[in-house]
């Protein structure tokens, strides 16, 4: 499509951390790369702080500032509002953009608790607005590989999925919990730890690929019981799980295991999945991500084994829009293929995955892992 044809969309963002900038450059970009109905115009950028907010303009070419989410989901200018911002400001941000009848983009975790992702799933189910929510892994080209895989029944039957999300950021007893940049360990912000951060991302993707989880049997931890609060000052008790893993069964009669934390000593996100059909299996790990390895038992035995694809070709999932074969594409190119995907769904009237309801699966399986852990027991994850 010829870029004078492209209609206007005025995007507002919300929040100028670390997905504020994601997102900033995801649409910036993605008319160079992708032939899409719309776009993207940075209209405003939206932080508390109005010096930071107009160096963020300043940086990445925003029109103008705003420093309260509220006006900025009220302003005429504004066709489309995105939640760049902490767990805690999810569900109030999306319900009056939906409300002002703004199309809503939002990261995950949807809310801190599945009443407030219900809540925001009626919001924009009511208003009838497109929506969307930032489960950005599904878009790394190696993992839609595995999807076309799988959705082509060349696994067959599955019988196990395994994933682990590691990190090992919080180690430090005299790291502080809370405010800017340290919100995560503060439960009242989160939600919940690792359980709702980094787990949130393998459940959304492992659903993607494998369906519905039945039900869940969990265990958390919180290795360390207080840390001082930035806010107040004072040691305050922490109440994330630092970790978290749960068993799992999913709906197709496959068996699961799960796995996150923080305390992971030389991790810094190994996110990896692991597959097993009756006719082959799959191996991806964020840390090569654009490899996938396959092993496909119906090859002639005298050389089957497991394959390393580097997932670099044209007739790779969005590849072609990119380089030449064999040049590699990284992180941040998902959040251009996750704004890509929203747009030509604008244009063809099909939405693009994952809406609030679908990431409302997520947030069900997440309750009931924190639930299991609390109650020592298995439970049936809501749907
Ligand atoms: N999709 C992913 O892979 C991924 C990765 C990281 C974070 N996230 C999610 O993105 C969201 C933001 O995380 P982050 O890592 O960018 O955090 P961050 O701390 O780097 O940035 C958050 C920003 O929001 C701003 N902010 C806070 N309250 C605000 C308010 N009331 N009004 C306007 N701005 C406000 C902060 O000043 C900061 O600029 C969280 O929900 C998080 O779970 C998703």
């Amino acid at each position: 499509m010829a870029g004078n044809n492209m209609k206007k969309l005025n995007i507002g963002v919300i929040g100028c951390g670390f997905m504020g900038r994601t997102h900033s450059n995801a649409f910036s970009k993605v008319t160079n790369f992708f032939d899409v109905p719309y776009r993207p115009v940075l209209k405003t950028i939206c932080a508390r702080n109005g010096d930071r907010a107009q160096s963020f303009a300043d940086k990445w070419g925003y029109e103008s500032i705003e420093t309260d989410w509220r006006k900025l989901v009220e302003s005429p200018d504004i066709d489309l509002i995105d939640i760049a911002s902490p767990n805690d400001t999810h569900a109030e941000i999306a319900i009056a953009a939906a409300k002002a009848g703004k199309m809503v983009m939002c990261e995950k975790p949807l809310g801190r608790t599945p009443a407030e992702s219900e809540a925001m799933v009626k919001a924009v189910e009511d208003a009838g607005v497109a929506n969307m929510v930032w489960y950005n892994y599904r878009r790394v080209p190696a993992v839609m590989l595995d999807k076309q895989l799988i959705d082509e029944g060349r696994l067959g039957r599955i019988f196990h999925y395994r994933t682990v999300f590691l990190q090992d950021w919080t180690i430090s007893s005299d790291l502080p919990q809370g405010g800017e940049g340290l919100w995560r360990l503060d439960a009242s912000v989160a939600g919940s730890g690792v359980t709702g951060d980094l787990l949130a991302h393998n459940i959304d993707t492992a659903m993607w690929l494998n369906g519905q989880i039945e039900e869940v049997t969990a265990m958390t931890e919180t290795f360390i019981k207080t840390r001082k609060h930035n806010l107040t000052g004072k040691d305050e008790p922490v109440r994330i799980d630092d970790a978290s893993a749960f068993l799992a069964r999913f709906q197709n009669g496959s068996l699961a295991t799960f796995e996150a934390t923080r305390y992971a000593r030389g991790h810094k996100a190994l996110y990896t999945l692991e597959i097993n059909g009756e006719n082959g299996s799959i191996i991806w790990d964020l840390h090569d991500l654009h490899r996938l390895q396959f092993f496909d038992y119906r090859d002639e035995s005298r050389l089957r084994g497991w394959r390393s694809i580097h997932v670099t070709d044209s007739d790779h999932p969005y590849m072609k829009q990119w380089w030449v074969p064999g040049l590699q594409i990284g992180y941040e190119h998902t959040f251009i293929h996750q704004v890509a995907d929203f747009l030509s769904g604008l244009g063809s009237g099909v939405a693009a995955a994952p809406s609030f309801r679908e990431a409302l699966l997520t947030d069900y399986v997440t309750d009931a892992v924190l639930q299991s852990a609390a109650n020592r027991s298995w439970v049936k994850v809501a749907s």
